[in-house]
């Protein structure tokens, strides 16, 4: 089965370097692997939370959709759209936020960082906070699982979004009882550069520190480059490779054989200006092409928004029927059905009696039994792992269960000795008859 890698891209900025060494180039290579299938986004409704400058998202998306596709997308291979382009993505938002707890968003460091930003400042806790900058980790839990993706490469400022994602997910699963969602990991590579910026800070733009990667051109690069701080060793004087950012910055674009070769003229003495220089030159060879795609597009704004169309409407191929699923699952029917009237044709099968996994909050690992109706017939124990839970819950399915009433009113299903799940019940004759028919059911599937 193939792996769906899925990201989005804010877009309130213009890609820089460090952006297409840290995240544009792998994604990109990442997506010519055989048996990838990768989803690739502009998140531009997350682009609204941090920026109310119309012109500059407009301009952002433009410029972002262009350089990925100067960087080697290909759109035929992946999918690539507007976050904004698919309103399933605000649909399933509202659904998840109906079923996340405010406590758990309390808890987001973005949202944290504000408040305590305020309260050392002495102003109200949520000044200047939004609904918005409050809610992000669901629209971003939306974008996620609206296409059940498998793996998520992010930041590591993202992992808790990802943590925040399986959490709404399970919620969701439990609570409507079936596995809609799939629950993503997070993908941290941890071999990708982070490159440093002109003075050695991580190259960002709110550090101003960036060089630029197609605007401004050749020149706009050169002059970036230029202003690299280096120490003030002379021309002749070895200098130290290692800890220089322009070594760095030179490596994350080098094999290894160019990076050892510059790296031992670095230590023999060349001057920091000739090293500018060659810098200057081995990055020009390796941008410019992609420099020449990404003027061609940015003349050409229809043509990407064709492709970011075309993009869209693959990406709502998936997005359409698993929202339709979605909404009569939480009861949002056509009422002129009749209430539990089944439908007709092939998806019967899928209502027989089945058991659902889910995680409590304490992160132990528990799984449920339900009949047809969607009645709870067992709960079971705490497992700390899936797997151990999975273990159980496949003996259950597949062993005859030992099933047993106690005096206090439980019937339990036992294995080896001990109860794996039970229920409270108010006619344990009654229940387990409906607990022999669900397992029976089950075992005919
Ligand atoms: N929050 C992400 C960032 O700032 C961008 C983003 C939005 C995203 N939705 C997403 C990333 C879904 C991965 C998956 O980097």
């Amino acid at each position: 089965m193939n792996t769906r890698v899925l990201t989005g891209i804010t877009t309130t900025g213009t890609p820089h370097l460090g952006n297409y060494a840290g995240a544009i180039r792998p994604a990109v290579r990442a997506s010519t692997q055989p048996g990838a299938d990768a989803f690739f986004f502009m998140a531009d409704y997350h682009a609204l939370i941090k920026c109310d400058d119309p012109a500059r998202v407009a301009r952002s998306r433009l410029e972002i959709a262009a350089t990925w596709l100067a960087a080697g997308l290909d759109p035929d291979r992946v999918t690539f759209y507007r976050q904004s382009d698919i309103p399933e993505i605000p649909e399933l938002c509202w659904m998840l936020s109906c079923v996340t707890a405010k406590g758990l968003m309390n808890r987001a460091h973005a949202y944290k960082a504000s408040v305590d930003q305020n309260v050392a400042k002495g102003v109200d806790p949520d000044d200047g906070v939004t609904m918005g900058l409050f809610s992000y980790p669901v629209l971003m839990a939306a974008d996620i699982l609206l296409f059940n993706a498998n793996k998520v490469p992010v930041g590591r400022d993202q992992i808790q979004h990802l943590e925040m994602a399986r959490d709404i997910a399970q919620r969701f699963n439990h609570l409507y009882g079936r596995d809609f969602f799939t629950l993503p990991d997070v993908s941290i590579e941890d071999d990708v550069a982070t490159l440093p910026g002109l003075d050695g800070r991580k190259m960002s733009k709110s550090y101003n520190n960036t060089i630029p990667l197609f605007e401004g051109g050749s020149k706009a690069m050169r002059a970036a480059i230029m202003r690299i701080v280096t120490d003030s060793r002379e021309p002749g004087e070895p200098k130290d490779a290692e800890n220089s950012h322009l070594y760095t910055i030179y490596r994350a674009f080098a094999s290894a054989e160019q990076a050892a070769a510059f790296r031992r003229q670095l230590e023999e003495g060349m001057g920091w200006g000739d090293a500018k220089n060659a810098l200057y030159e081995h990055l020009e060879a390796l941008v410019a092409p992609m420099r020449d795609r990404y003027v061609e597009l940015m003349a050409d704004p229809a043509r990407i928004e064709d492709i970011l169309q075309a993009g869209a409407a693959k990406a709502r191929k998936l997005a359409t029927p698993l929202m339709r699923e979605l909404r009569e699952a939480v009861g949002l029917r056509n009422i002129s059905a009749a209430p539990a009237a089944p439908r007709a044709g092939k998806k019967e099968k899928a209502k027989g009696a089945r058991f659902v996994s889910f995680r409590e909050t304490d992160g132990s690992f528990r799984f449920r039994l339900l009949a047809a109706d969607g009645e709870e017939l067992l709960l079971s124990g705490r497992h700390a792992d899936p797997k151990a839970a999975g273990v159980a819950l496949r003996r259950l399915q597949t062993e005859a269960a030992d099933l047993r009433a106690g005096e206090d009113g439980t019937v339990a299903a036992y294995l080896d000795g001990s109860a794996a799940a039970s229920m409270a019940v108010a006619d344990a004759e009654a229940h387990l008859e409906k607990i022999r028919a669900a397992l029976a059911s089950l075992a005919e599937e």
